[in-house]
């Protein structure tokens, strides 16, 4: 194992330009390391800038100033090692639940085989084997959002991130979902990278715990 950090962020600012031109730094000079293998909670208010850094791992923004390393090397598109759960599920409509989350089997980004029985395992998992046949439209929102959470496992990625994927849900089933995911990651390899606003689930789940403030969001605390 390398000791160098899977994940760095090296001094990341990124600024939105609003469409009345005004412009909101919503990260300020962010460094952050982050093991492979280990699991991150990014814990902050509203608006201090999780997603925001969460989509610039993933490859999905673009930095205004420093360095988003994978392994060392510069991300500026999205790659298959990474696999993300948005804060809202973004599902395709004209798909169930099962195609929806086999997705990556269509593109030809995983074998069919292998998409269609970690369907079957992580649909299990979540609770939404009945539900496989549904359409998005069909399912309460905190159903959407586990077939959400399913679709980025199915993929398998070395890097799971995840924005809120429990905020939606009841307590027993997000109780039920945080020991499951714990269990994946103790089991495997996977780096996750997980936002919360929860205090105790941060707490329950991280080895490590990134504490942000707002505006501009940067570092404010990195207990390990
Ligand atoms: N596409 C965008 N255009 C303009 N401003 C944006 C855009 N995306 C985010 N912002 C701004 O960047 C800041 C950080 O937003 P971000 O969504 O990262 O916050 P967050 O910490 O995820 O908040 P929440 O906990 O509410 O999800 C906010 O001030 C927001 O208004
Ligand atoms: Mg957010």
């Amino acid at each position: 194992m390398s000791n160098t950090p899977l994940i760095s962020l090296r001094n990341v600012t990124k600024e939105f330009e609003t469409k009345s031109g005004e412009v909101i730094t919503a990260l300020s000079d962010v460094s952050l390391d982050i093991n492979r293998g280990s699991f991150v909670t990014l814990l902050g208010p509203s608006g201090c800038g999780k997603s925001t850094l969460l989509r610039l791992v993933g490859g999905l923004l673009e930095k205004t100033h420093g360095q988003v390393l994978l392994d060392g090397q510069e991300i500026s598109s999205p790659t298959s090692k990474i696999g993300m759960v948005f804060q809202s599920p973004a599902l395709l409509p004209w798909r169930t639940v099962r195609e929806n989350v086999t997705i990556a089997a269509d593109l030809g980004k995983l074998g069919r085989k292998e998409a269609e029985k970690a369907a079957d395992h992580y649909l299990e998992m979540v609770g939404l084997k009945a539900f496989e046949t549904k359409y998005p439209s069909e399912l309460s929102g905190g159903m959407q959002q586990r077939v959400g959470i399913t679709r980025a496992l199915v993929h398998d990625p070395d890097v799971l991130l995840m924005d809120e994927p429990f905020a939606a849900l009841d307590a027993m089933t997000r109780d039920h979902l945080q020991v499951e995911l714990q269990r994946l990651w103790m089991a495997g390899d996977k780096t996750i990278v997980f936002v919360t606003h929860s205090i105790p689930e941060a707490v329950f789940l991280a080895d490590d715990l990134v504490v942000l403030d707002a505006r501009p969001g940067r570092v404010a605390e990195h207990l390990k």
